[in-house]
């Protein structure tokens, strides 16, 4: 076989909403976290398959959803979660495209918060579905593919969870890591409420919510009004959501900011300057309009601050993955891989 000996090296960042994955094969792309099983023989027969993933899934209603990383982590019960978890994972690498005698090695991202166990589990899953796999933090992941692996703080914006972590030219342990549950979805439900509140004959559900915010989204002082166009008794009509949504997008920086300052101190204080000006915003999460300034303005009393934003949200974590497969040689991550696990 002529393809012998050749490495696929992919990076993946199994999110709770969404999974992107990079490889060395110029493969970018990004999946729903979702598999779909059929309820029962004619859901089968509608399908024609066990099981689907990714949007394909949400479009057939008829189907049970599962979410494997839900809550960010998978449950320590019951192995569904892990069946689930695995079919992503085989999905994802499917996608990759591994020819014949090809050599898979991948690097998962998966939650920080994610608990020893889950760790553990997920790179057996990982292992089951590829030839060398690593485990690694997601904000640590980050880190490493915006090259700000000393003497940082990433934050990681994502829909379940806001990640914070405090690189100090090592690998993260417990107390450089901060999870905080007040993240995208926590918008989406204040925005939805604060809405409902104000128009009450107004429908409303989490999809339209969240397609509002994903447009309009800032913090800060308004700009121009957020006008939007909705449905009442069947009829459309236009409301101004400039202030439910200011609020919603709101609600996350004060704990944001808080926890910055507590890792901050964590630092050496010669360093803290330093670290000061190395914050760094990933995940959906960080297009909200304005939040740099607004973390930075937060944080006046500490002097010269600076916040800035990766190029590429969607993909930060992945391309991390993908850079630290293409720098350490596959055949060290069995060694190295506890100690990356954080
Ligand atoms: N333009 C935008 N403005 C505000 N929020 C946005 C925007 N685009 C996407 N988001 C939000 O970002 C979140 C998804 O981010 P991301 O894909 O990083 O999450 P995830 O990795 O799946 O979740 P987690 O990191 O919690 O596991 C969602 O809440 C989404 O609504
Ligand atoms: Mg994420």
């Amino acid at each position: 076989m002529e393809n012998k000996g050749r490495d696929l090296l992919i990076g993946i960042d199994l999110g709770t909403s969404r999974t992107s994955i990079m490889t060395d094969r110029s493969l970018k792309t990004m999946i729903d976290s979702v598999v779909g099983y059929p309820k029962d023989l004619i859901g089968v027969k509608l399908l024609g398959a066990t099981h689907v993933v990714g949007s394909e899934a949400l479009e057939r209603h008829y189907l049970n959803h599962y979410f494997p990383l839900e809550d960010g982590v998978i449950k320590e019960t019951g192995d569904r979660d892990q069946e689930v978890a695995k079919e992503l994972i085989r999905h994802v690498v499917s996608l990759a495209d591994p020819q014949p005698g090809d050599r898979v090695c991948g690097i998962v991202g998966v939650p920080a918060r994610a608990s020893a166990f889950n760790k553990e589990v997920l790179l057996e899953l990982a292992r089951e579905v590829m030839d060398v796999a690593m485990v690694i933090s997601e904000p640590f992941m980050v880190a490493y593919g915006q090259d700000v692996l000393l003497n940082s703080i990433v934050i990681d914006i994502g829909a379940g969870t806001v990640d914070l972590c405090a690189l100090k030219g090592q690998v993260p342990d417990e107390e450089d890591q901060v999870t905080l549950l007040k993240a995208g979805n926590f918008v989406d439900d204040l925005l939805m409420e604060s809405i409902q509140m104000r128009y009450p004959n107004v429908q409303i559900n989490k999809r339209i919510a969240r397609a509002i915010k994903e447009q309009h989204a800032f913090v800060g002082s308004t700009s121009d009004k957020v006008m939007v166009t909705m449905r009442e008794n069947g009829k459309p009509v236009t409301v101004d959501v400039t202030e439910e949504l200011e609020l919603a997008c709101n609600a996350i920086v004060p704990d944001i900011v808080e926890q910055i300052k507590h890792l901050v101190a964590g630092f050496d204080p010669e360093d803290q300057e330093t670290v000061l000006n190395n914050i760094i915003l990933a995940g959906g999460g960080s297009r909200i309009a304005n939040l740099g300034t607004v973390i930075r303005d937060a944080l006046t009393e500490y002097g010269t601050v600076s916040v800035s934003n990766v190029d590429d949200p969607d993909y930060a974590g992945c391309l991390g993955g993908l850079k630290l497969a293409s720098d350490l040689p596959p055949d060290y991550w069995d060694h190295v891989g506890e100690m990356v696990t954080s």
